[in-house]
């Protein structure tokens, strides 16, 4: 499994040589500038809820690609799909078994509104398995006692995608908290230096998570982990 992190939310996940691209927003984000989204060659788009620096590129990558399908919740596959955009809708709970291994829909504390004002249904993350690897991708979220649950129903994970920005989600200390109830030791940061709120002092998150005897990776943009 190839986790290539492309700024912001944005992460593409090579699995079972399939590729998978969760919440677009390249265009809009200008420590992205230099990645060309008319490029980018991918078999999903999965999103984890409905704000703008999650969906704002799903359209243009959707058309650019008329093989892939889009996951999410029903609300934003329904959204789409007033644009001819073809979705797999999931829910709270649920799992299903694609191409690339299975997808399970879990529990994130936030909000969801599409663009246009629609309502985005609830927010959520994603834990991408197969026999081997597991990945969790948090989306944007609070630290919450849901977290637990996770590896409860999922394979054990080998990497986790937290955000770590703070202000509109959980902070990097909090995603500490988290990687005990997740119960994976790395950790890879992400929702973080988009925007001056969410600006963080990388050396002291880095810090903060060694010093406790976990791994915080803070990718660049279009730095990859293979795990
Ligand atoms: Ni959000
Ligand atoms: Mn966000």
């Amino acid at each position: 499994m190839k986790i290539t992190f492309l700024g912001h939310a944005t992460v593409l996940v090579e699995m079972n040589s399939k590729k998978i691209l969760f919440d677009p927003f390249i265009t809009g984000n200008s420590l992205s500038q230099h990645i060309d989204i008319s490029h980018l060659a991918v078999d999903y788009v999965f999103v984890t809820h409905g704000h703008e620096d999650h969906v704002l590129d799903v359209e243009a990558v959707m058309k650019n690609n008329p093989d892939a399908l889009l996951v999410s919740n029903f609300e934003i596959v329904s959204w789409f799909g007033k644009k001819n955009i073809s979705g797999h809708a999931m829910n709270h709970g649920g799992k299903y078994e694609f191409d690339f291994g299975t997808a399970k829909y879990v529990n994130a504390v936030h909000s969801s509104i599409l663009p246009d004002g629609t309502y985005g249904g609830n927010p959520g993350g994603f834990v991408l398995y197969d026999d081997s690897k597991s990945l969790y991708v948090a989306g944007d979220t609070a630290l919450t006692k849901d977290m637990e649950l996770i590896p409860l129903l999922c394979p054990k994970l080998d990497v986790a995608l937290l955000p770590v920005g703070d202000n509109f989600t959980m902070g990097y200390e909090d995603a500490l908290i988290a990687s005990d109830l997740i119960r994976c030791d790395t950790i890879i940061g992400y929702h973080f230096d988009t925007f001056p709120p969410i600006e963080i002092d990388k050396p002291k998150a880095v810090k903060y998570f060694k010093d406790k005897g976990k791994e915080l990776v803070l990718l660049n943009v279009g730095e990859s982990l293979s795990i």
